[in-house]
């Protein structure tokens, strides 16, 4: 399942960490990518400890950690730490795979959904789509500041080559409690089907109460 989701930052979040910018500390993209990847990177990444970094972060990971449609979509048992890249005219990142297991703190986690945080206007740069090869398709996302795509960490995708302008985006990894994604997409239109239902129903209706069980129970099975 591929999802975008609008405005995951609001105006305030966005102004706060866009104005940021200026600030922070960049540092060559390839640092960060493992040795196949490396080869095809070329962009620049925030040192988020350093500097107004951890504040940064701090309202990106407030903001997609309370997210009620990621959280639906995702079902996150963990989130990786934040990047953040900023790609000029010349740069892109080639046709990769993001790394099956990542560090987080002492240990490590897999890597189950990828997500693409666009934190410029598409206006501001020439290039720069997000392609993702799912599902036998190719799909090629640019959107509005603030809006988000999750996408399977198993997909190959790249970012095509900036001609002009610089993009600034927030990326980052879940791992899901829930490791399938057929699974994944059978809760998601569960609660989706709740949401609905509970505008007409009312939440103590023996149809809510069993709509609530299914997915309780689903939950864990998973
Ligand atoms: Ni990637």
């Amino acid at each position: 399942m591929l999802i975008s989701i609008s405005d995951v930052l609001n105006a305030d979040q966005l102004a706060d960490v866009t104005s940021a910018f200026d600030r922070l500390v960049w540092k060559d993209g390839a640092e960060t990518a493992g040795p196949v990847a490396r080869q095809v990177k070329r962009n620049q990444q925030a040192d988020l400890t350093r500097t107004v970094g951890p504040k940064v972060e701090q309202i990106l990971s407030a903001a997609l950690k309370q997210n009620p449609v990621l959280k639906a979509a995702a079902q996150p048992e963990r989130f990786s730490s934040l990047l953040i890249s900023k790609t000029g005219a010349g740069g892109g990142y080639g046709l990769h795979v993001d790394n099956a297991f990542m560090r987080v703190g002492d240990g490590s986690m897999r890597t189950d959904l990828s997500f693409t945080l666009f934190l410029s206007p598409p206006e501001d740069y020439e290039g720069g789509e997000l392609v993702i090869e799912h599902a036998g398709a190719t799909q090629t996302l640019k959107l509005g500041a603030g809006d988000l795509v999750l996408y399977p960490s198993s997909s190959l995708h790249q970012v095509t080559d900036v001609t002009s302008g610089t993009r600034l985006v927030c990326v980052g990894w879940i791992e899901s409690r829930i490791q399938r994604a057929d699974d994944r997409e059978t809760l998601f239109d569960l609660i989706n089907l709740k949401a609905e239902l509970s505008r007409r129903l009312d939440a103590q209706s023996p149809e809510m109460l069993t709509l609530s069980k299914v997915i309780a129970n689903l939950k864990r099975r998973f």
